[in-house]
């Protein structure tokens, strides 16, 4: 038996073993086009979760554009890396964030779990059963595009928010990231939509119509508009001062925004939501799979 199948193994017994009573949603945000606004949704949206009483992590996965903790202005101290080579467990590597928001950095590329010796797999994996209990709700920002990394996180989610402008590329950009979805599996998930940096009403609404049409017609996948976030200075004036505009501007137009996404933000929508919650261990676990391990 090699290294992959009897972890593979070890990996259902001890998930037979450990039933969850509380499981973690997990979310990926993600876009076509760099810079248009992932980031700052991500960290404003998971402020507006934790506000109703959930308990929220954002994971980023992405050491050369990890940039959340500087919108939030700290530091993280340890990785993911740290639970992996066994110096930390889970909870004491997580950064606590501004408004009661915590942070996890990965510190080490996913392709390379494998390469780790199994005991320091099977230490992970009962790590992320904790984390699995201990949170509402993760997010993970990803890096723009359409790499097989990107398409994997997609996969491997509960749930996907797509990120996008109302500029041209921006648009045939997501539409690039739904097609890729749809050419690598029979079943893409649903995405639901969120158009940032919106001049006015009518230009958000035709930029979600032109994509929900385009992926339901050549693509047959469906696409929920999530809400708009207007284009509003204060994002950038909050980005200078490192403090989330959800904090620093409470009535701004942009939390407005935030706050109105939240009240659409039904987590029993759709498909995805029918099937049983993958949570961080289903992510790895499908992370594995589509990797080396099939
Ligand atoms: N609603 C908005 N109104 C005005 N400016 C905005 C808005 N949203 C984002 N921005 C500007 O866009 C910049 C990029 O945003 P952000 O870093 O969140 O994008 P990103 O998609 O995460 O980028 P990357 O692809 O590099 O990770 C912000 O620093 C801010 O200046
Ligand atoms: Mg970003």
């Amino acid at each position: 038996m090699d290294q992959a199948q009897s972890l593979r193994e070890y990996m259902n017994r001890f998930n037979e073993s450990h039933e969850t009573k509380h499981s973690s949603r997990l979310i990926t945000i993600t876009s076509g086009k760099g810079g248009v606004g992932k980031s700052n949704f991500t960290l404003n949206f998971a402020l507006a979760l934790r506000e109703t009483g959930k308990k929220v992590i954002i994971l980023d996965l992405d050491l050369s554009t990890a940039n959340i903790n500087i919108l939030m202005g700290v530091n993280p101290r340890f990785t993911l890396a740290d639970v992996l080579h066994q110096r930390k467990s889970m909870l004491e590597i997580l950064e606590k964030g501004t408004g009661g928001i915590e942070y996890l950095l990965c510190g080490f590329e996913l392709e390379e779990l494998l390469k780790f010796d199994q005991n320091m797999l099977l230490f992970f994996w009962k790590q992320l059963q904790v984390l699995q209990s201990y949170a509402d709700y993760i997010l993970l920002d990803t890096g723009a595009g359409i790499s097989k990394e990107n398409i994997d996180f997609i996969m491997a989610s509960d749930e996907t928010i797509l990120v996008t402008t109302p500029e041209p590329t921006a648009i045939a950009d997501s539409y690039a990231v739904l097609k890729a979805v749809h050419q690598s599996t029979k079943q893409p998930p649903n995405f639901r939509l969120v158009v940032n940096r919106a001049h006015t009403y009518q230009e958000a609404v035709e930029t979600s119509r032109a994509l929900k049409n385009a992926a339901n017609k050549f693509l047959k996948m469906k696409l929920m508009t999530l809400g708009f976030l207007m284009e509003d200075p204060y994002v950038q004036k909050a980005v200078r001062l490192q403090t989330p505009f959800y904090l620093a501007y409470p009535k701004c137009e942009a939390t407005r925004s935030i706050k109105q996404i939240l009240y659409s933000y039904t987590p029993e929508w759709g498909q995805t939501h029918q099937a049983p919650i993958k949570g961080i261990k289903g992510f790895f676990e499908k992370i594995l799979s589509l990797g080396k391990m099939t």
